[in-house]
């Protein structure tokens, strides 16, 4: 891959909250216009990885080690002034709640307003108000000039969640990060709003990375995924593959954990046993091991990322790599066969 035209760019990222490492070497590609997904359990990292790309971690939160580039370019987290000019322009974020990423004393139209005059300080009241309408009719707000003048509260979740969209796409960023962008919302408007992300990111080239607890969502919008688990990447594999060319165990077992799979293939939900590591005392090797039924005495020690398709970029982070991605392809092909 080029790392000049990549939309994003991160290598070996490491980030830490005070003494704790919570993102332990991470690597993250992203082409323009492309749609990526990060998915793993409560706590590996995620919202970690997409804040430590904006320069937003908490307090007591650092980058260690690594280096991202956003646009080609790189990024230097040490420059405040630098960054502002980046948020927003190379990379935006859309948060999981609308309400509390909105200001609730200041108009919808005030709110896009400083989101495009920020970065074009030139531009007249008339344009930025005529931008301010195209945005908002974009993301599907109905009579967007009427709504202008309207606050948060005044506003359903659905068409706050577009007005974040709206924000976020307002300076044509080359990324879009969006971290469970519809969990707050109910299911008719979580399809709603991931059609019109969907279709607004495809017009306008703008590469995507998708952060969800939700493998179905991911399966449906996005070109490829990244499997997280304690603060590394263990899988990286095309969506068309995940479901029966899985090579990490971790990734298996996500996706046997899924109710209509489960309920396919063996009439009931499964849970993965067991929960991942605390953070403070992430075991050496393979942090997956004491949940692994692969597991042998090798994965004592950290497993390097494997590649298993250079073409589909697909990687796992698993000494048994082949083994597993040979049970998967067995196990779609049974049921492809049960299907026939
Ligand atoms: N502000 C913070 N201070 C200290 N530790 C934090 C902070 N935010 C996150 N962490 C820790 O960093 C690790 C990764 O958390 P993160 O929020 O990135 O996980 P996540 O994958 O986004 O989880 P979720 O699916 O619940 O949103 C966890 O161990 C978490 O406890
Ligand atoms: S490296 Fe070992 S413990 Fe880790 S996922 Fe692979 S088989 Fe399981
Ligand atoms: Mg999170």
């Amino acid at each position: 891959m080029n790392a000049e035209q990549l939309a994003l760019d991160i290598q070996h990222l490491k980030i830490s909250y005070g003494p704790v490492e919570v993102i332990r070497g991470v690597d993250i590609q992203v082409q323009p216009g492309e749609k990526i997904g990060i998915v793993g359990e409560s706590g590996s990292g995620k919202s970690t990885v997409a804040l430590g790309v904006m320069g937003l971690l908490a307090e007591g939160g650092r980058i260690t080690d690594g280096s991202i580039s956003i646009a080609g370019k790189p990024v230097n987290y040490e420059d405040e002034k630098r960054l502002n000019a980046m948020r927003g322009k190379d990379v935006s974020l859309v948060f999981q709640d609308p309400l509390s990423s909105l200001d609730p004393v200041k108009s919808i139209g005030n709110q896009i307003a400083e989101a495009i005059r920020w970065h074009n300080p030139r531009m007249s009241r008339r344009e930025i108000r005529d931008r301010a309408i195209q945005l908002l009719t974009a993301v599907g707000v109905p009579d967007p000039a009427g709504k202008l003048s309207q606050y948060p509260h005044e506003y359903s979740g659905g068409m706050r969640q577009r007005v974040l969209i709206a924000i976020a796409i307002a300076n044509d960023p080359a990324v879009l990060i969006a971290d469970e962008p519809t969990t707050a919302l109910d299911v008719t408007t979580q399809a709603q709003v991931m059609e019109l992300l969907d279709s607004l990111v495809e017009r306008l080239g703008i590469a995507v990375v998708l952060v969800t607890h939700d493998i179905g969502v991911v399966a449906e919008f996005c070109d490829r995924v990244l499997v997280m688990y304690s603060g590394r990447v263990v899988e990286q594999v095309r969506v068309e593959d995940i479901f029966d060319r899985a090579a990490h165990p971790y990734t298996a077992a996500l996706l046997d954990s899924l109710p209509s799979r489960a309920a396919e293939a063996h009439g009931e939900l499964k849970w993965i046993p067991g929960s991942p590591p605390p953070m403070t005392d992430v075991p050496p090797g393979c942090a997956f091991a004491p949940r692994c039924h692969w597991a042998v005495e090798e994965c004592s020690v950290q497993p390097a990322a494997r590649v298993i398709d250079a073409q589909k970029l697909h990687t796992a982070e698993c000494h048994r790599a082949e083994e597993v991605q040979a049970a998967s392809r067995q196990a779609g092909g049974e049921k492809e066969a049960a299907h026939a």
